[in-house]
Formats: C-alpha cells, structure tokens, sequence
C-alpha cells in the first residue's frame, strides 16, 4: 500500500514538473515572437547578457563575415581533368577544389596583443598554440601551466591559440561563442571563417603568418605547437638567449627533424598524400609538428615564400617545403621530442618531472598530467638522483 502511494507520489512529481517546463517554453516562446531580435537566435541566452555584450555576438560577426562574397573563394574546378581526380576521397576531392584559397575572413583578431604602452612591446617567446574549438580544458590547463603570459629572466613571453570554426548546427553556435568569451577574457585566441579540421592546419599556419607579418612582426622567437604537448618554456628562454649570435633576427628553425620522410602513399594511413597532391618520392627536412622552436626572422621569410609554395595538407611539412625554397635548414634539437616516446630503461616514467626538467618539449599529455608535471620540474625541492 505504502509503495504504491509512493509510486502515485512519484508520478504526480513529474507531471507538475512536465507542466512547469511547458509554461516555461510556451511563455519564452511568446517572448521571442514579441521581440523580432532575438528570434534569430536558436540558443536561449538570459538577457542581461544581451545587454552586455550586444556587438560582440558571434552571430552577428559570422553573418555578417560570410555574407561578404567578395571575401569568399570560388571552387577551382580544373583539377576534375587530373588524372585519377574522380578516385580521390571527397575529402581530397575537397582539398583540391579549394586548395587555392588563402585568405578567410578572421572572426576573432588580436590586434594589440604586441603593443606595449606607447610602441611595440619586446616580445621574446610568442607561444603559438594550434587549438581547435573544442579543446577548452586543453587551453584552460596551458594558460595556467607552460603558456602562462610572464616574464621570465626578463624575457617577455606572449600566448596566442590559432583556431578556425567547429561542428555544425547548434554545436557550432555553442563552440563559436565558447571561443568568444574566452576571448573576451583571456585575450589569446585568434579564429578565422574556416572549418577547423586536420586537412586545414596549413591554412592555419599561413593564416597565422599572415597575422604576425601585420600585427607582432618584432616578435624574437616563436614556439609553434600542438595543446596537448609539455612545453618547459623556462627552459626554451635560457636555450634562446644562450644562443650568442642570434636575437631572432637571424634564421633559426629546430626541433624534432625528420629527414628523407617519404609521403605515405598507403590510403589508410592517417597521412596519406595521393601523388595528385605531392608528386615527389621524399619531403624536405622538416620538424615534427608537436612543436618547434623558429625565429621571427624566419617566420617571415616563411610567410613571403609561401605564397608561392602550394598547400599541402600536412602543415609540419609545408614548413619544411617553404625552407628548402627559401634554401634555409630546419635543425635537430635534442629536447624535442614529438613522435614516438623513447623509453631508454624500464625504470624511466613518462610522467617523471626528473625525466622531464632537462627537455624542451614532449608530447603528448593529459591536462591533470601536465598540471602535475608544471609544478613538479619548477619546483626548486623536487630531489633527482645523479642517475635520472
Ligand atoms: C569584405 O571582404 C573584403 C576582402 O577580404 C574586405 O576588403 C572588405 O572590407 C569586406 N567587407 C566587409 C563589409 O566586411
Ligand atoms: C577539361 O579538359 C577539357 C578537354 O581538354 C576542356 O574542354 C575543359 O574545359 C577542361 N575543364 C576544365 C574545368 O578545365
Ligand atoms: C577547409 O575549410 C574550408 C572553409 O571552411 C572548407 O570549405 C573545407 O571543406 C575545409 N577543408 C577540409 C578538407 O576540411
């Protein structure tokens, strides 16, 4: 007797609450027709924030980006007569097409982040951070661990993340405006009108290029690097100022160098290249694209030069296609580390912050591991056996 009662109880708790949500929606309803502005949005925003924030809606922006046609690029139908066009994926059909286009509109610009207060501030390290629109916990943990905006030894160091747009539909509006508040306090992210994807990483890396030559061209040094690497950015100041005849003036390119790399002609592998887009047997010398270490001076160089270097989708190797035109040599550093983790003996752990305090960059790592591992190498008490 007692459960059933209680059964009836619990039923009767959920029709009330199923009415209750009904008024709420009927009533939110009837103030969107009343109000012509907001029946646009599709995400039910309180609005105190619309009063906040009335232009910096990343609708408003998007719209009004993507209804400039004279900023959009046509599809390149010529490649239909390469030989085995129509055998390629739709998804390097797709590459094709557009393979040309170079320049999107950005939807979220930095351009003060190398202003000082009267000129352009001394930027050692600018941290260049390849993020995507969904990695929020990723940018969370970097801007509190190695990408921290300091000074260090005196040493400016700067964080931007390079980021296009992501999902579709309504996850697309929620990621855009997640991406939009976070730049709204913190400053870091710079985001252009195209898909985020893996295929467009180079477009990212000109994109970006293209930013720098405009708006922090004085830049010393740049780390170029995925969010979910282990960068000691302590470390890479000492490395870059021990260097006696190079203030980033001069041409510095280093990291983790692969030579005589062969493009994987296998369709299955992630970094298939069908001879349609690279016909060559080898690449250039280029560095993993985890991270690596360049110079403002080369960056530039690479930005002038790639307007005449056709896109590749794998953007750590166009770099090293833009070097070899511009006869420059990418180097090996020995601190980086992006491929395969080399475990020289059973008792060395990834996760060692003894392993870890004499390296420039690893990857990869999870955000409560790089957390850890920030505090743990800077931590002046952290005791290292002689053999570690
Ligand atoms: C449209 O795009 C062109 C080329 O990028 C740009 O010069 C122009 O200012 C844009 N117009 C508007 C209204 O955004
Ligand atoms: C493809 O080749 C044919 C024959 O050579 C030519 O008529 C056609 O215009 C070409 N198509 C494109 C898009 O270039
Ligand atoms: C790259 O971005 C453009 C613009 O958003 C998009 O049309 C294209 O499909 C993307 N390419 C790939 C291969 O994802």
């Amino acid at each position: 007797m007692v459960r059933i009662l209680r059964v009836m109880n619990t039923c009767a708790t959920t029709v009330l609450l199923l009415m209750i949500l009904l008024v709420l929606l009927y009533s939110n309803k009837q103030q969107n027709i009343s109000t012509p502005q907001s029946s646009a949005n599709l995400v039910w925003i309180p609005s105190f924030l619309h009063k906040t924030f009335p232009l910096s809606n990343w609708q408003l922006e998007k719209k009004r980006v993507s209804q400039n046609l004279t900023a959009r690029c046509e599809q390149n139908t010529m490649f239909e007569n390469v030989s085995g066009f129509e055998s390629l994926s739709p998804m390097f059909q797709d590459f094709l097409y557009y393979r040309h286009c170079r320049s999107f509109p950005i939807i979220l610009d930095l351009p003060d982040k190398c202003q000082g207060d009267d000129e352009p501030e001394d930027v050692f390290l600018l941290l260049v951070i390849k993020s995507s629109p969904q990695n929020y916990e990723r940018r969370e943990v970097l801007r509190k661990t190695w990408a921290a905006e300091r000074s260090y030894k005196g040493k400016v160091i700067r964080r931007i993340f390079i980021i296009g747009t992501g999902g579709s539909g309504f996850e697309e509006e929620k990621l855009n405006k997640l991406v939009m508040w976070e730049h709204q306090h913190y400053n870091d992210i710079l985001q252009w009108d195209f898909k985020d994807s893996f295929f467009n990483l180079t477009l990212k890396q000109i994109l970006f290029l293209e930013w720098m030559d405009r708006s922090c061209p004085q830049a010393r040094f740049l780390l170029n690097g995925d969010d979910d690497v282990f960068a000691h950015t302590d470390n890479m100041v000492e490395y870059l100022q021990s260097l006696k005849d190079n203030n980033g003036r001069k041409h510095l390119f280093t990291g983790h160098l692969l030579q005589n790399a062969m493009p994987k002609r296998d369709p299955n592998n992630k970094y298939f290249i069908p001879t349609q887009v690279y016909d060559k047997n080898f690449y250039p010398p280029y560095c993993g694209g985890g991270g690596y270490l360049l110079s403002g001076y080369t960056a530039l160089v690479i930005y002038k030069i790639s307007a005449s270097v056709q896109i590749i989708p794998i953007d750590d190797v166009y770099m090293g296609m833009c070097l070899a035109v511009a006869k420059l040599k990418p180097d090996s550093h020995m601190g980086v580390q992006t491929l395969q983790w080399h475990i020289p003996s059973r008792q060395v752990d990834k996760n060692d912050p003894c392993y870890l305090k004499d390296f420039l960059l690893l990857h990869k790592f999870l955000p409560s591991d790089l957390f850890f591992l920030w505090q743990e190498v800077r931590n002046p008490k952290l005791i290292c056996s002689a053999k570690a």
